[in-house]
């Protein structure tokens, strides 16, 4: 089975349910990919060392472009507040990464999928185990 790197940033609630999703999502869908929990990423740094020790991610970062900027990060799972989902998402797609967020920002995906798709590897709403993502993981 292929591995997928996953980098999260937002250390709250929903980064939590995405978090736990992408543990089971194995467990939910027949896949190609299983899911590395790589890195997480918060603008509180003892948040996300305290969320990374509890959900099993490698790595801490502070500043969402130094996630992006990695290289062994696949996946950009971005479960920040609703008005930094735009800058973030089109930032990662730009970098030819895949993106998913929250639904509540749904309209993005048309952006990203005119502006930004010929670098994106993909892009979907929702949390890992959410019927959009059944698709989204055979890309
Ligand atoms: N809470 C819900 O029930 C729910 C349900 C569906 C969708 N959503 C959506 O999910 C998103 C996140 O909601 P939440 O409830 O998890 O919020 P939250 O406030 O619990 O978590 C947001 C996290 O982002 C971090 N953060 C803020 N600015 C940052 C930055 N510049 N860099 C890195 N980290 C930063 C915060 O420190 C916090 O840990 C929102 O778009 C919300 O609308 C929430």
């Amino acid at each position: 089975m292929k591995k997928l790197n996953v980098g999260l940033i937002g250390c709250g609630f929903m980064g939590r349910t995405h978090s736990n999703a992408s543990r089971r999502v194995n467990n939910f869908f027949d896949l190609e990919y299983r899911p590395v929990l790589r890195a997480v990423c918060d603008i509180d740094p003892a948040r996300a060392q305290a969320f990374a020790a509890k959900w099993g991610y490698e790595t801490i970062e502070t500043d969402w472009r130094k996630l992006i900027a990695r290289k062994d990060i696949d996946l950009v799972d971005i479960t920040l507040p609703n008005n930094m989902h735009r800058e973030v998402a089109v930032a990662a797609a730009k970098a030819g990464l895949r993106v998913t967020w929250p639904l509540r920002t749904a309209p993005l995906a048309s952006e990203l999928q005119t502006a930004v798709a010929a670098r994106a590897k993909g892009a979907a709403s929702g949390s890992p185990t959410s019927s959009p993502w059944k698709g989204f993981w055979r890309l």
